[in-house]
This record gives structure tokens, C-alpha cells and sequence, in this order.
């Protein structure tokens, strides 16, 4: 192992650094010896230049044979710039969008190299295999909501994942073949791309297809991933594929997405048909043929993305632009903005018990919402303006006592134990110099998706099926329970919670923001605005802080360490509420305008997350 880990050129120069640093300090350490102690010590003059030649003699064998890295980017989770900004999970994705609004390419195009350059630098959830939505708002005001979410295969049908007496098949809806949507992505950024884009469709495509061929060097977060994956990327898939060519990974090692490279180039020369009819689509129908999956040809040929209408609200002097079903993101984080500034957090404080209390009655009731009414609305009626308007939500807060926990219906024996030390979806946004925002949320659904890669192609597939309602009452992933409105039905898209989101101010793109997090996008979202608009924190402040979570059912407050004192902690439980602490609750990256006309791009201190500006 040593000598293979010397002999890799990728070694020498790490390794060469830590030596010198070593030797440094060797050299420092004998000095001192010989300055204090040689006036005492009757030995022979060239005992102590000998020592010391040993002893760098040792460390050179000790360097060569380490094999731990340091890690290869340093984070900048704060930047200001008046000139753009991205923000996004990792450093090389942000620096790609960087790269084109640099070359004189708008929001829009930035956010599309972002994405196809996360397929390669983080793969657990940038993808070509999966979908997402995109957020726009425009200069001059304009908006769109662009969805490009996974689609149900042809073939699906509503208890594809039941066996014959009706119960869940474990493992069905989240790994394997049969877990997979039908992807979006790569038509959604198309459609992105011809709507707004500037430069051309090859020239985003670049720096994807430049850290494919060449290799790009495992953040820390990514070489434990791989490690941990290794068993099920070997399930699923030949044991030649890249994810497993070495046995254990390292921070900094390089690693190279040859066929990856290939898919890419392909779609940069030939567009995003090449994806869904050509040689692409060959690929992924062999590999469901390989595994058992249902995704046909029709259903790539047939896969459209779809410009919708924005969801919007106001409260308290802003205005949300947010996504509309098939996420439930921007109704819900809709909802919840405008129940809570009924009240006046701000006076109250940011962790006073009222203030957390209100947050979670509110979370809890529009979770139940979203379980009821929100499903893909182009197969089931969901209620978008009735659930926003101002009567209903206050008739839904009837019941609240600012007092008292209500209890969630049935939350007693909840069948699952949430774990939200998740982030295995990815938000970034982007704005120009022009002011165009775009605010992006991308997923294969958990990390690596269904872990089915398509041999040949170079990626993963989704499984985003598994965020269908796959029986009444039974809870997804996410511990999310649906109903008929998000149901499976072929064509249909699947229930989201990702929420890009735009927050305007007097005319003016004042924030965009995002999060991975399942269940916990939605909370996370709400609470990280309400730090900037109610509680007066800058970006930075407001994606670093502490956060908790509710969603009706488990009947819980999930939170993060150090969200809540050890007082507000009793208090909460004496109101009545359950509480659990987990390790971390998304990663949010927002950007924010500040009053001097600079944006602050605002990365998340919980992952590699990388703010940029121009
Ligand atoms: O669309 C959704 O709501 C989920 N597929 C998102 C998954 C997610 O955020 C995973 N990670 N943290």
C-alpha cells in the first residue's frame, strides 16, 4: 500500500509539502537542542547533526507511507460582491458558475453549468439520472417557475411496491431498478437554457466535462460517502465502476469520470435529445433491461419539463415567489410565512419559547396540509389559492394556544424514528450582474439515488419514486405520510418538499434561498428567512444558525445542538411538545441584498458548501 500511494504521481507533491513541514520542525527542534543543552553535555560535535539527519530519515519514510490527506479546497462560506454571486455545495460547481458569468453569461446559464458540473463533483446528488426546479425571477420582475421533477414510468401503477396481501415490499421504493423516476434534468435545463439562456449550450457544458475527464480531487464529506456506499454500490451495479475502482477513499484523491466525460460531451454536442433518444437512452433502457426496471423508451421520449406558474404571498412588506406543485415547497413555506407574522416574532425574540412554540403549531398543521391536498396537480385538484388565503389560515390556527402543544391526530405509535441528518439533495442559486436571480433545487431523492448506475453513461438513477404516497398512511423516507393526492398513477409526478425560493422587497430580488432536507426543506426555508426579515441576521448569521423542525407526523421537534437552551428545552416539553436532537438539518445557501446594493452569498458551514462573487 505505501509504495503504491508514493509511486502515484498525485502523491509526490502532498507528500513533498508535509515533508518540508515536517523538516521544518525537525530542524527547529535540533537547533534548540544544541543552542540550551550543548554547553552541557560532553558528547561528540557530530552526534547532533547526525541525530537530526536520522531523524528526517524517519519522517521521510513516515510521510511515505501516510496516507491521509488534507483537504483540498478551502470554503468560503460568506462573500459579498456587487457584480454577482453564486453559491452553491462545492467549491468547483460554484467556481464553474463563476466561470460563465465571468465569460459574459447570465443567471440562468451559470445555474446550468452549476448543475451539470455538481453532477460530477457531487454526485450523491447532482445529477444527470434525476430532476428538480428552478426558480427565475427576472431584473425587471419577471418570473417562472421551471419543473423538471421525475416522472412515474408508464408502466407504474398504484401498489407497484404492495405484495399480494397489500403490505409495503421494504427496499422496493428506495433502491434498485424499480425505485426510478423518469429523469428531468437534463430537458430542464435545455428548456432553462432556450427560455433565457445567452451563451451557448456547448460552452456550459465545459467545465462539467473538463473535472469528468480530468478528475477532481474528494472533499472530505465525499471520500466518507463513498466508503460507506461501497457495499450498495456493489449490489446494484458491475464492480467496475468508478465509485469502487479504489477499496477505501481519502480526502484529496482524485477521482475520474471517464464515461461520465463521454455522456457529457455527447449531450453538449448533440443537446438534450441525445439524452432521451440517442445514444444515452440506449444506455439507461440497457441498464433497466440489466436490472428489472420498467423506464421504457416512450417514457424518455415522452419526458417534458413544465413552465409553471409561480406560487406568491405576501407578508409583512415582502413578497415569496415559491415553487408550485408538484413541490409542496411553496405553498407550505406560504403558509407558514404568513401564519407567523400574524405575531410579532421580532419582539418576542428568536429562540423565545412563544416563537418556537407559534413555528411549530404552524409546521404542524400545514405539514398535515401538504399530506391531505398536495399532489401533482396536473392528475389531482390541489387548492392552491384556498390554501393561501388569509381566512383559511387563520381558521387553521384557530385552535392554537400559545400555551399549550396541540397534539398531531394519531401521533401516538408513529411507525417511524425520523433522522433528518440528511442533505441528500442540493440547492444553489446564482445571481448576475444584472440582478437575474435563480434559485435551484436538484435531487436523485437519497444519496445516490436508486445506486443504480447506468454502466456505460456514467451516473446514477433516481429513486424518486419512493416520495409517491406508495400506500395511504405509510410513511415515506422522510417519515411523510400522503394520500390520494399523491397517489401513483403513470405520468404523474411525485409530491416534493424542495423549495427554491425568492424573496422580493420593494420591487427587488431581496434574498433567494434553498436547502436539501426532505421533510425539513420546507422548515428550513421558513426559518431561514424569518432570520433575515424578522430577526435581522445577516446571510452568513442566518444559514449558521441552529435549527428545528416539525411536520405534524412523528409528533416531534426535531432540532440541532445548541438550537435551544436547557430552560427553553423544560419549557417546551412542559407546553406539551416531544424533542430530539440530530446531528445537523440541511444545507442551505442562500444570497442576500444588502442595503449598499453588494449581495451577500451566504454557504453552509454543515457541508462543503462555497460562496463566490464576481
Ligand atoms: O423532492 C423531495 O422532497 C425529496 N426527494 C427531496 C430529498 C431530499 O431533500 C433529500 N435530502 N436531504
Amino acid at each position: 500500500m505505501p509504495v503504491r500511494y508514493f509511486f502515484k504521481m498525485r502523491t509526490i507533491p502532498r507528500f513533498l509539502s508535509r515533508l518540508t513541514q515536517a523538516n521544518v520542525h525537525n530542524f527547529v527542534f535540533h537547533t534548540i537542542v544544541i543552542v540550551f543543552f550543548r554547553p552541557f553535555m560532553r558528547i561528540n560535535r557530530l552526534f547532533l547533526p547526525a541525530s537530526a539527519l536520522f531523524a528526517c530519515a524517519i519522517l521521510i519514510a513516515l510521510g511515505a507511507c501516510s496516507t491521509g490527506n488534507s483537504e483540498p479546497y478551502a470554503y468560503q462560506r460568506s462573500a459579498f460582491s456587487t457584480e454577482g454571486m453564486v453559491v452553491s455545495v462545492h467549491p468547483l460547481a460554484t467556481d464553474a458558475g463563476v466561470e460563465i458569468l465571468r465569460a459574459g453569461g447570465n443567471a440562468v446559464d451559470a445555474a446550468i453549468a452549476v448543475h451539470l458540473a455538481l453532477a460530477v463533483v457531487y454526485p450523491r446528488a447532482g445529477n444527470l439520472g434525476g430532476g428538480g426546479f428552478m426558480l427565475y425571477r427576472a431584473a425587471d420582475g419577471e418570473t417562472a417557475a421551471l419543473d423538471f421533477r421525475e416522472k412515474a414510468p408508464l408502466a407504474a401503477y398504484r401498489d407497484m411496491y404492495l405484495d399480494s396481501v397489500g403490505n409495503v415490499i421494504d427496499g422496493l421504493s428506495t433502491k434498485g431498478h424499480l425505485a426510478a423516476g423518469v429523469p428531468g434534468s437534463i430537458a430542464g435545463l435545455h428548456a432553462a437554457h432556450e427560455r433565457y439562456g445567452t451563451m451557448s449550450w456547448a460552452s456550459l457544458c465545459a467545465p462539467s466535462i473538463r473535472y469528468a475527464r480530468d478528475g477532481h480531487r474528494l472533499t472530505r464529506f465525499e471520500a466518507e460517502r463513498f466508503n460507506t456506499y461501497r457495499d450498495a454500490f456493489l449490489e446494484y451495479n458491475a464492480p467496475d465502476i468508478p465509485f469502487v475502482s479504489q477499496e477505501v477513499w481519502h480526502t484529496g484523491d482524485r477521482f475520474v469520470q471517464a464515461e461520465l466525460s463521454h455522456t457529457l460531451s455527447r449531450i453538449a454536442e448533440k443537446g438534450a435529445s441525445e439524452f432521451y433518444t440517442g445514444q444515452t437512452a440506449g444506455l439507461i433502457i440497457a441498464e433497466m433491461q440489466r436490472g428489472g426496471g420498467i423506464i421504457t423508451r416512450a417514457d424518455l421520449e415522452q419526458y417534458r419539463p413544465v413552465w409553471r406558474t409561480p406560487v406568491m404571498a405576501e407578508f409583512r412588506g415582502y413578497k415569496m415567489i415559491g415553487m408550485p406543485p408538484p413541490s409542496s415547497g411553496g405553498i407550505a413555506v406560504a403558509q407558514l410565512l404568513k401564519i407567523a407574522t400574524q405575531h410579532p416574532l421580532g419582539a418576542w425574540g428568536h429562540r423565545d419559547m412563544r416563537t418556537v412554540h407559534l413555528m411549530t403549531e404552524a409546521e404542524r398543521r400545514v405539514f398535515a396540509d401538504r399530506a391531505t391536498y398536495l399532489g401533482d396537480a396536473d392528475f389531482y385538484h390541489v387548492p392552491v389559492d384556498s390554501l393561501l388565503e388569509d381566512a383559511y389560515l387563520k381558521s387553521r390556527m384557530h385552535d392554537f394556544n400559545l400555551l399549550r402543544a396541540t397534539a398531531s391526530e394519531s401521533a401516538a405509535g408513529s411507525p417511524i424514528q425520523l433522522s433528518l441528518d440528511v442533505f441528500e439533495t442540493t440547492h444553489f442559486t446564482v445571481v448576475d450582474k444584472h440582478g437575474n436571480a435563480v434559485a435551484m433545487t436538484v435531487t436523485l431523492n437519497t444519496n445516490y439515488g436508486s445506486c443504480v448506475y447506468v454502466h456505460g453513461g456514467g451516473f446514477f438513477l433516481n429513486n424518486e419514486m419512493d416520495d409517491f404516497s406508495i400506500k395511504p398512511g405509510v410513511p415515506n423516507f422522510y417519515g411523510l405520510i400522503g394520500a390520494e393526492a399523491n397517489a401513483i398513477a403513470p405520468g404523474k409526478r411525485m409530491l416534493s418538499s424542495m423549495s427554491p425560493t425568492i424573496v422580493e422587497k420593494d420591487g427587488k430580488c431581496f434574498l433567494t434561498v434553498g436547502t436539501p432536507g426532505g421533510s425539513s426543506i420546507i422548515t428550513s426555508v421558513f426559518q431561514t428567512i424569518l432570520n433575515v426579515t424578522e430577526f435581522g441576521m445577516t446571510g452568513s448569521q442566518a444559514v449558521a444558525a441552529p435549527r428545528f423542525h416539525h411536520q405534524w407526523l412523528p409528533d416531534e421537534i426535531i432540532h440541532e445542538k445548541g438550537c435551544f437552551t436547557t430552560e427553553l428545552e423544560d419549557n417546551l416539553r412542559q407546553m406539551g411538545h416531544t424533542l430530539r436532537e440530530v446531528n445537523a438539518i440541511g444545507t442551505v445557501e442562500m444570497i442576500v441584498a444588502w442595503p449598499d446594493g453588494r449581495w451577500e452569498g451566504a454557504a453552509d458551514p454543515r457541508e462543503s458548501s462555497h460562496a463566490r462573487g464576481l
